[in-house]
């Protein structure tokens, strides 16, 4: 498995990812904002093993994290956020959305000195608030009620970077 930058020319197959594993999907715009505006911050996991059946064969991408700088901080504070994390269901629990979540937090302080990383989880998704709470340390900052379009709450998740520094 190989971890690394996504490209511009991944971002058809990262739609694809995020409309398989999340009901949360963007216009590819939003995508491009990302990759255009962060190139440092957007990771992919690609499963290298798979055999190249055609020259025009691409390796397959079987995980994302998409995350940017948050650009008007309310607090003032310079920190990231993940927009989205997800990893396809025949490549979960080996340690993927971790690896991911890693490289992500690392070039947001060494490339842009965030302090913290903060982002959303629905109150429901066990595995997701398993990764970031027991696994990364994230701490729960709030709850934010109806944040998502079918009205399920949101956690709000904030990881202090300082350490990384
Ligand atoms: N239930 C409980 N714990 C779990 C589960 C699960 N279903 N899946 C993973 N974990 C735990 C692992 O055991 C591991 O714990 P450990 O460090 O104590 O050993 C930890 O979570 C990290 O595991 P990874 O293997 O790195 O996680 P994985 O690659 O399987 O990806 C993810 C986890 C991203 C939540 C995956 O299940 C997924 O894609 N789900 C659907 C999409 C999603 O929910 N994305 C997050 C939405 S929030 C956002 O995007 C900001």
């Amino acid at each position: 498995m190989d971890i690394r930058l996504l490209r511009s020319s991944d971002l058809p197959l990262i739609q694809h990812a995020n409309l398989e594993n999340l009901p949360e999907n963007y216009f590819m715009k939003y995508y491009l904002y990302h990759a255009l505006s962060w190139p440092q911050l957007s990771y992919v996991a690609v499963d290298v093993s798979r055999p190249k059946k055609t020259p025009y064969d691409y390796p397959k991408i079987v995980g994302y994290v998409l995350a940017k700088m948050e650009e008007e901080p309310a607090d003032g504070i310079q920190h990231g956020h993940i927009t989205s994390l997800s990893v396809m269901r025949t490549h979960r629990k080996l340690g993927i959305a971790e690896k991911l979540m890693r490289q992500s937090q690392l070039a947001m302080v060494e490339t842009f000195g965030a302090q913290y990383v903060s982002l959303h989880v629905r109150v429901s998704n066990k595995a997701a608030i398993h990764l970031y709470s027991k696994t990364l340390g994230f701490d729960r900052e709030k709850i934010e009620e109806k944040y998502y379009a079918d009205g399920e709450d949101a956690h709000c998740m904030k990881l202090d970077l300082s350490s990384i520094k």
